[in-house]
């Protein structure tokens, strides 16, 4: 067993080993990792949750807790330390982790991301489900009032939590479902990554204090001032989402949309694919996310589960 506390920052190079997982680098972007388990501990977990449904998570917040100590149990004790130490050091920031094959459930899929996102943290309520995670379909034709499930749509690259007055430090999308779909993969930056971060952040502009609104879905009625850049131990952070951040004046509106467009026109600005049952958990300070178009399908399916939440004081 070889499993280092804190990661190497060569990261392409690393490789750690622990009693029933690897933390390997991630075959599609240069920033992550991916945590492939044993079999057998998916199985064995499975097997001993087999007691909870997806209900008690949401009905009995400290269930989501049980459920993270048991993958825990399954575990080594260092498990936990290194997923907290991946989202929290700025060189990476991200890993991905999945079900690998074991089930097929979407019951299964909730619980599995809920004890991953509860070894990190605590889950902020959603207002858009009314419960600690959401569920949400993108298919051939939607009737919502942001971009979120627009299919054919570019989704622009944003934070996460903009407009609720509660931090969110962190980021979780798992993919559910997938049917007759064609793009969609996952768009994603690092600030560190993207040229423009210090252009933008020490414009006079990246510490006004920009008004944000939520449409009627996210059932949110507050507004919330917020900094686009602030700092965060010393190095830049982010918020930011183009969709509903209100400017008072064209200078305002020109500075937001010119850094909008600097994300999404960066080479460093990548895809990444998500195959079904597979998890990705991003630090939301310091990583932008988006979603390319999906190809025009009528039969277009897919299903994704997000939690985002607060990392643990302990
Ligand atoms: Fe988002």
């Amino acid at each position: 067993m070889n499993a280092p506390t804190k990661l190497s920052h060569t990261r392409q190079e690393f490789f750690c080993e622990g009693n029933g997982y690897r933390i390997v680098p991630h075959p599609e972007h240069h920033r992550m990792y991916h945590i492939e388990l044993n079999n057998q501990v998916i199985d064995a977990f499975f097997e001993k949750t087999r007691h909870i449904n997806s209900q008690n998570l949401e009905y009995v917040p400290y269930m989501r807790f049980v459920i993270a100590q048991i993958l825990e149990s399954l575990l080594d004790h260092k498990f936990r330390g290194l997923l907290r130490g991946i989202l929290h050091d700025r060189l990476t920031g991200g890993y991905t982790i999945g079900v690998q094959g074991r089930t097929m459930e979407k019951d299964d899929y909730v619980k599995f991301g809920t004890a991953v996102s509860h070894l990190v943290g605590t889950s902020n309520f959603d207002a858009m489900s009314g419960t600690y995670y959401a569920r949400f379909l993108v298919k051939d034709t939607d009737s919502s009032d942001s971009y979120l499930r627009q299919a054919y749509r570019l989704f622009t690259l944003h934070t996460d939590g903009t407009f609720v007055d509660e931090p969110t430090d962190w980021l979780l999308m798992m993919k559910f479902e997938e049917r007759n779909a064609k793009g969609g993969e996952s768009r994603l930056l690092h600030l560190d990554d993207w040229e423009d971060l210090e252009k933008f952040s020490t414009h006079p502009l990246a510490s006004y204090e920009f008004t944000y609104k939520a449409p009627p879905s996210k059932n949110v009625q507050q507004t919330i001032k917020r900094r686009t850049f602030f700092q965060l131990n010393n190095h830049p952070c982010a918020c930011f989402i183009d969709q509903f951040v209100c400017p008072e004046t064209i200078e305002h509106a020109t500075w937001l949309k010119d850094l909008s467009d600097s994300m999404e026109n960066s080479p460093e600005t990548k895809a990444m694919p998500l195959p079904v049952g597979q998890l990705v958990m991003l630090n939301n300070l310091f990583w932008l996310h988006g979603r390319a178009p999906f190809e025009k399908h009528p039969e277009l399916h897919r299903e994704l589960m997000r939690q985002r939440g607060t990392f643990a004081a302990h």
